[in-house]
């Protein structure tokens, strides 16, 4: 297996998924983990990633220095090739503009670029630069901008690369990062789902026996396949609660109903709270006084369930590895944008936690579903928060404000999966801005809402762009929704990227 160090860049989370696309098994760390913890790992190599930190910084994350003495080939990216320089004894330039998009790179003989043209196209994003390597190491790439753009030291294995070879800008990236684990560290190929999936599977029926679970679904990718890998360990122990709070999407209750018995998983039970759901939130209108009230409710209500049900030993989750990494903050530089709900656990409950998917990244999680047999359009459906309309609707939610939203949301995803547009964005979703605005209908003055659309392009959610939906689309689809649904006079579509903006409004 690999270790890679998250130092915080943006890109960690993709280098431990292109170390798995190599059948190697990966597992982020903190950079402040215990030596002896990343000993028993046995690592067979290690990564050092980005960071938005100059290693001169008096807050920058350091490796434990211990790591240079384990003999094992480490691989630095980008601030993790500038620290692997200014920790071994080179030096480090700190630049005030960062270098960002594409260049040229001109390369030497080295075993990390073997089968690779002399001249190659890297993508950089960095302030800071090697001015000097260390002791032991010499340079091997260089670029217009960055005179030590990659550099080695063979005898101790050790590589930086100032470029990032993880993105798909970097057309080579794959086969550096291929040289470096295969020829450089050794590592044989062993992460293929199908045999984790099947250890999984052995593991879940060992732990669990004949004891009862409890899960809640939503209709999303990561309880569904999370349910059906249950499903397929324990069979009719295991039970599922749909709650619903009123704030799914039209006919989502309908939907869920669908998804769970096309996929065969049984027990479903499905509860109608959403009187309680509004009355909670009247006169609300802070979002994270909203999304924690909603938490709250739900939490109790899950757990009057989960009595109900009795004799119940544990309780499933559809944590998956991104969301494992960032809650044990292996990140810790980041700050708290939102309480997003799933991973607060309810706290009267004693039940052990049980997260069959906390291995997988998003992409695996879709493969683990349909070697299970679900159908690929539940696999591919976007992702829908736990507060859900309710964080779609600025300020107070109201019941009419809520049919309205339903309505226009409707039209949207009904027209983008027409459109076959649906499947290539990440998510889309329509909010309702709490303002209303002057048009006009037949003749006649209208004051109504605005209804803002948001379509994202992303791979993580960490960082997204706004789609390109062409326009001819974009017109139909605001077209019907004023004419369709009452209440609404205006439609806007949403031109921001995250960052700045996050993904949802609220
Ligand atoms: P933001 O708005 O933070 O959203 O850019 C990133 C992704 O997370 C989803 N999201 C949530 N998912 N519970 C969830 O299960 C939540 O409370 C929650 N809040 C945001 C959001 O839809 C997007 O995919």
């Amino acid at each position: 297996m690999v270790v890679i160090f998250n130092f915080g860049g943006q890109y960690a989370h993709l280098i431990a998924r292109r170390v798995r696309e190599l059948g190697i098994r990966s597992e982020l760390i903190s950079p402040h983990e215990k030596i002896a913890n990343i000993k028993k790992l046995k690592p067979q190599a290690v990564i050092f990633s980005g960071s938005p930190y100059s290693c001169y910084d008096k807050n920058a994350p350091k490796a434990n220095p211990e790591i240079y003495k384990l003999n094992i080939p480490i691989l630095g990216i980008c601030y993790g090739h500038q620290l692997m320089a200014f920790q071994l004894g080179g030096q480090v330039l700190s630049k005030r503009n960062k270098q960002f998009g594409k260049e040229m790179l001109k390369i030497k003989k080295s075993k990390i670029f073997e089968g690779l043209k002399p001249y190659q196209n890297v993508w950089f994003s960095h302030g800071d630069q090697v001015n000097k390597v260390p002791e032991g190491f010499k340079i091997i790439a260089a670029s217009k901008n960055a005179q030590v753009a990659a550099m080695e030291d063979p005898a101790r294995n050790f590589y930086g690369i100032q470029f990032h070879a993880e993105v798909a800008h970097t057309p080579k990236g794959m086969k550096i990062i291929e040289n470096f684990l295969y020829k450089i560290a050794r590592c044989r190929v062993d992460w293929n789902l199908g045999k984790v999936t099947k250890i999984i599977l052995e593991k879940l029926k060992e732990e669990i026996t004949d004891n009862k679970v409890i899960m809640a679904i939503s209709g999303g990718v990561d309880s569904l396949v999370a349910g059906a890998l249950l499903k397929k360990a324990i069979g009719k122990n295991l039970y599922l609660i749909s709650i619903d709070t009123g704030f799914l999407r039209l006919n989502e209750v309908e939907e869920i109903k669908n998804i769970v018995s096309a996929s065969k998983l049984g027990n479903l039970k499905i509860i109608n709270a959403r009187k309680s759901f509004l009355d909670l939130l009247k006169n609300v209108t802070n979002p994270e006084e909203k999304r924690q009230k909603i938490a709250k409710h739900y939490f109790s209500i899950f757990e009057d369930e989960a009595k109900k049900i009795g004799n119940l030993k544990y309780l499933a989750q559809g944590t998956i590895y991104p969301d494992r990494v960032e809650s044990a903050s292996t990140s810790k530089h980041a700050d708290k944008i939102k309480s997003h709900h799933n991973v607060t656990l309810p706290r009267g409950l004693k039940l052990k936690i049980i997260e069959p998917l906390a291995d997988f990244y998003k992409d695996e999680v879709r493969k683990v579903g349909i070697k299970l047999g679900i159908k690929k359009i539940f696999l591919n459906r976007h992702p829908f928060p736990g507060p859900g309309l309710a964080i779609r609707i600025l300020g107070e939610v109201t019941p009419d404000r809520l049919a309205i939203l339903k309505e226009a949301d409707n039209i949207f995803i009904n027209e983008l999966k027409n459109a076959r547009i649906y499947n290539k964005v990440g998510q889309a979703l329509a909010a309702l801005l709490p303002v209303k605005s002057v048009g006009v209908m037949g003749d006649a003055r209208t004051y109504s809402y605005i209804i803002a659309l948001r379509s994202v392009d992303t791979s993580d959610f960490m960082t997204a762009d706004w789609s390109k939906i062409p326009q001819q689309i974009l017109e139909r689809i605001s077209t019907r929704i004023v004419n369709e649904v009452r209440g609404v006079n205006r439609v806007v579509y949403d031109i921001t990227q995250k960052p700045p903006a996050t993904i949802e409004y609220e």
